[in-house]
């Protein structure tokens, strides 16, 4: 028997004992490492003399690569082992039920799905959609639409001013409304014109029934020979439709607006039962939009001939529209972030209202 027989031994009952590649790696370090049992041996034939620094090193080489091969084929063996054994215990079945719906299921905002809808409607009846910055310039906020300086109006709508630099005469606003897009419009490109602009609206006003930043819905049709008639038909059709309700009845109330005239204020009929509003039945009268025939004053702003066009606008709060459909009593609820509120009032991406104009 060599010197090293027993080492030898011992090295390669280990490997064959070790159970999995955490042991055989420890295996591995103890006889190969750089303070191993046999590093240790081969540091040592150094001060040997040279024939036997010749045999004992041979052998010692030898054996560390017989050492090394059998470690390598013994963690190849032990690694597929560990996957076979992790395919048994893990496995997957796809036909198993998924986890809580109400856990993971995301909603959409009921602001993003209003205006979805009224999108949606708008668009099959023809209109396109169109839009504009928020941030707006005296002109298409107020002037052009008829709305001087120092006009009442002007104070009404609690505007947000922001300053402009030095060489600019005339402060920039958080838009007022979504009205600014009929200037921008009908600026861009000659009648017939046909859109509609959804989008956000700021005012400097913060309470039960106001929040700072809202969003608006506005409509233009201007084309020859647009009537009043037209207008009431639209905004009927428009209403019954999103309020899925065929029994809907509109009224249109003589009101003012700088851009239109004659301009209305338009409620659906409803009544209240157990501190619940059902709309569509009984005598009394939600507002819910602005609108009118364009004022001839708006064209004249934007270079067009006030004889030769005619044409209707409307301007409607989404906020207040979901309210109405959907029942939320408090509007500041929709800037809250309350899951459990989101949860409540939000919609499926699957469960979605039939809303075709046919
Ligand atoms: N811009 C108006 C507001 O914010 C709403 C409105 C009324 C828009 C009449 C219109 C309209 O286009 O014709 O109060």
């Amino acid at each position: 028997m060599s010197d090293y027989d027993q080492l030898f031994q011992s090295a390669l009952v280990e490997v064959d004992n070790a159970m999995d590649s955490e042991l055989l790696e420890k295996t591995r370090v103890k006889f190969l490492g750089k303070n191993g049992l046999i590093s240790i041996e081969l540091k040592k034939i150094s001060s040997l003399s040279p024939e036997e620094k010749k045999t004992l090193g041979k052998q010692l080489n030898e054996f560390k690569n017989i050492l090394l091969k059998k470690i390598n084929i013994k963690k190849k063996n032990l690694d597929n082992e560990e996957i076979e054994k992790k395919l048994l215990t893990e496995f997957s079945d796809p036909s198993m039920p998924c986890r809580d719906q109400s856990i993971i299921t995301s909603k959409i905002h009921p602001i993003t799905q209003t205006i979805e809808e009224v999108v949606s409607i708008l668009g099959s009846m023809g209109l396109s959609y169109a839009e504009g910055p928020d941030i707006e310039d005296d002109f298409h906020n107020f002037t052009a639409l008829n709305i001087p300086e120092n006009h009442p109006a002007r104070q009404m709508h609690d505007t947000f001013y922001i300053k402009s630099d030095e060489k600019k005469e005339e402060n920039n606003v958080l838009r007022t409304h979504t009205s600014p897009v009929q200037i921008r419009t009908l600026l861009k490109k000659p009648p017939p014109i046909r859109i509609f602009a959804p989008g956000r609206t700021y005012r400097c006003d913060s309470d039960v029934t106001h929040t700072p930043m809202f969003h608006q819905v506005e409509g233009l049709i201007v084309e020859e020979k647009i009537n009043f008639a037209n207008l009431k038909w639209f905004l009927t059709k428009f209403c019954k439709i999103f309020f899925e309700n065929d029994n809907l009845k509109l009224r249109f109330r003589p009101s003012f607006f700088p851009f239109t005239e004659p301009s209305a204020e338009v409620d659906i009929n409803c009544s209240f039962k157990n501190g619940k509003i059902n709309l569509g039945e009984g005598e009394k009268w939600m507002e819910i939009l602005g609108c009118g025939m364009v004022h001839p004053n708006v064209y004249k702003f934007c270079d067009l001939d006030p004889k030769l066009l005619s044409g209707f606008a409307f301007g409607m709060g989404i906020e207040r529209l979901a309210m109405l459909k959907y029942g939320m009593p408090d509007l500041r609820s929709f800037f809250e972030n309350d899951l459990n509120w989101l949860k409540h009032y939000g919609f499926s991406f699957l469960d979605q209202p039939d809303l075709n104009w046919e």
